[in-house]
C-alpha cells in the first residue's frame, strides 16, 4: 500500500473531463496565462485552493437541511457559537461571509490612523490588503527560517520574537495596532507555529500591552502538527490543543472555508470584550446581522458541525498524510518543493524549476501555466505576481519564496489522482528547458494576481 488511508468513502461523484492538448494550450491562452482566469469546466484536477473547495459529509448536508433562515436569532448561529466556544475556547463570536469580512471587521476595530502597524508572520495577501487600505503596514517578522525553501526546521511559522521586539521598540508601542499571528502559514508553505512560540509571543505583548490577533484558518492543521511535533503534546487531544493556542490571543479571525470542511464561511471570535463589541456594530454594516454575519441558516450549521469534524485526529492524519503522499513522490522524481511538506499543499520551489527564466519573467506565473498546459492540473502562482509593489515606491517586490501552490482540497481527489499530478509536475519538469517566461500585459492595482493577465515572452 503506498497512499494514505481515507477515513470515509464516497457516496456521490461530481464528472469531470480532460480536454485535449490543443484544447488546453487554447484554454490558457484565453485566460491570459492566469490560472484564476480559467473555466472550471476546463479543470481536470483543481488544485488552485483549498479554500471553499471541500468535500462536506453525509452529516453536514443533513444538517444543511436543518437552516433555520431567521433574520434574527437563528438556532444555527447558536449551535456555530457552541462549537466555536468548545472547539476554540472562545468566549465571543461574530460570523462573516468569509475570512476576509472578519479582515475587514478587526482591521476597522484596532486600526487607526496613529496606530495603524500590524507586524505578522509572513504577510497573507488578504489581510495586508485590509491594513494597506487603512494607510496601515504590515512589518514581517517570520523567523528567517521560513524564507529558505529548503530549511526543514519544524516551526517554519514561528515569529522572530527579536525582530518582533525590534519593531515595537524603532516603530514606539504606541504604534502597533496590534500583532498578528497566523497558524500553519500559508505563503511559506503551509508552515506550522509552536505553541511554545504563540505562549512567547504573548508573553512579549504584555509586557508591551499590546493586543494578539491570530489568523486561526488552518489552526487544526497546526494543532495536528504540534501534537505530531511538539515535546508534551502527543497524548493530547487536538481540541485541547486549539483551546490553549488560542488562550494567548485576545482574538482571531478564522476563513472557515479551510480546516472548517464549508465551502464558504467565516468569523470572528474573541475573548475581549471590547474587541467584540466593537466587530458587532461593525458587521451590521458590512456583513448583515450579528446572528447571521452574511450567512444562511444552513451555512452556519454546515460550518458548526465541520468545525468539529476538522478536528478529528483520524481525519487529519488522513489529511496530512495525503499532502504528503504528493510532495514525497515530487522529491522521489527530484523535483523542488518546499520542506518540510506543509499542511494544506505541496509548493514547489520555481526559481530551481526554472533557472533560466529571470524573475521579472513570472517564473512562478510560468510554471502554474505551464503545469495548465501539460495536464489540465490548476495550481497557483504564490511569488512576486502574489507580493505585488511596494506602494510606497511603486517597484516590484521579489520575494525570497518564488512558489507555485499545488493546493490540496480536503476529501476531494483520491490518491491516484495525486499520482496523476505527481506525473503530470514530472513532465514539465523534464522539459523544462524548453519553456520561456511571461510578460504582464494587464495589471490591477490591488490584489493583482487574481485578475493580471500575461503573454508569452517571444
Ligand atoms: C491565511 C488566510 N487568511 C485569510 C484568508 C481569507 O479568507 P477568505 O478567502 O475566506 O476570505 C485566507 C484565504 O485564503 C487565508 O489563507
Amino acid at each position: 500500500m503506498r497512499g494514505p488511508i481515507e477515513p470515509f468513502k464516497i457516496k456521490m461523484v461530481e464528472r469531470v473531463r480532460i480536454l485535449d492538448q490543443e484544447q488546453r494550450t487554447e484554454a490558457i491562452k484565453n485566460a491570459g496565462y492566469n490560472t484564476f482566469l480559467l473555466r472550471s469546466e476546463d479543470v481536470y484536477i483543481d488544485l488552485l485552493t483549498d479554500s471553499g473547495t471541500s468535500a462536506m459529509s453525509d452529516d453536514q448536508w443533513a444538517g444543511m437541511m436543518l437552516g433555520d433562515e431567521a433574520y434574527a436569532g437563528s438556532r444555527n448561529f447558536y449551535n456555530l457559537e457552541k462549537s466555536i466556544q468548545e472547539v476554540l475556547g472562545y468566549k465571543y463570536v461574530v460570523p462573516t461571509h468569509q475570512g476576509r469580512g472578519a479582515e475587514h471587521i478587526i482591521s476597522r476595530v484596532l486600526i487607526k490612523p496613529e496606530k495603524n502597524i500590524v507586524p505578522r508572520n509572513m504577510y497573507f495577501t488578504t489581510s495586508k490588503a485590509h491594513v494597506e487600505l487603512l494607510g496601515g503596514e504590515m512589518p514581517d517578522v517570520v523567523i528567517d527560517e521560513a524564507h529558505e525553501p529548503e530549511n526543514e526546521y519544524p516551526f517554519k511559522g514561528n515569529t522572530d520574537l527579536d525582530k518582533l521586539e525590534r519593531v515595537i521598540i524603532e516603530k514606539g508601542a504606541e504604534k502597533i495596532a496590534y500583532v498578528n499571528v497566523e497558524m500553519n502559514v500559508n505563503m511559506a508553505g503551509g508552515q506550522p507555529v509552536s505553541m511554545e512560540n504563540l505562549r512567547k509571543v504573548r508573553e512579549l505583548c504584555n509586557s508591551y500591552d499590546l493586543k494578539v490577533v491570530f489568523d486561526a484558518t488552518r489552526s487544526s492543521e497546526n494543532a495536528y502538527f504540534i501534537k505530531e511535533r511538539e515535546e508534551g503534546y502527543s497524548d493530547r487531544d487536538i481540541r485541547e490543543i486549539l483551546n490553549e493556542m488560542m488562550s494567548y490571543s485576545d482574538a482571531c479571525i478564522y476563513s472557515a472555508k479551510k480546516d472548517c470542511l464549508v465551502n464558504i464561511g467565516g468569523f470572528l471570535a474573541a475573548n475581549d470584550k471590547e474587541i467584540y463589541e466593537k466587530a458587532r456594530n461593525l458587521v451590521v454594516v458590512y456583513e448583515g446581522l450579528h446572528t447571521y454575519g452574511g450567512m444562511a441558516g444552513r451555512d452556519m450549521e454546515a460550518l458548526s458541525r465541520g468545525l468539529r469534524e476538522g478536528t478529528d485526529a483520524r481525519y487529519l492524519d488522513y489529511r496530512t498524510k495525503q499532502v504528503r503522499y504528493l510532495g514525497e513522490m515530487l522529491m522521489e522524481y527530484k523535483i523542488p518543493i518546499v520542506k518540510p511538506i506543509g499542511g494544506h499543499g505541496v509548493f514547489l520551489n520555481a526559481l530551481k524549476f526554472f533557472p533560466h527564466i529571470p524573475r521579472e519573467q513570472w517564473p512562478s506565473q510560468t510554471l502554474a501555466a505551464a503545469i495548465y498546459e501539460g495536464s489540465a492540473v490548476r495550481t497557483m502562482e504564490r511569488g512576486a505576481v502574489s507580493r505585488g509593489r511596494d506602494h510606497k515606491t511603486g517597484e516590484n517586490i521579489f520575494p525570497n519564496l518564488e512558489l507555485v501552490r499545488v493546493t490540496i482540497p480536503r476529501r476531494v481527489y483520491t490518491n491516484t489522482q495525486m499520482e496523476y499530478v505527481a506525473e503530470s509536475i514530472k513532465e514539465v519538469y523534464e522539459n523544462r528547458d524548453r519553456i520561456t517566461g511571461l510578460k504582464m500585459v494587464y495589471e490591477p492595482r490591488d490584489l493583482r494576481f487574481f485578475m493580471a493577465r500575461f503573454e508569452k515572452v517571444a
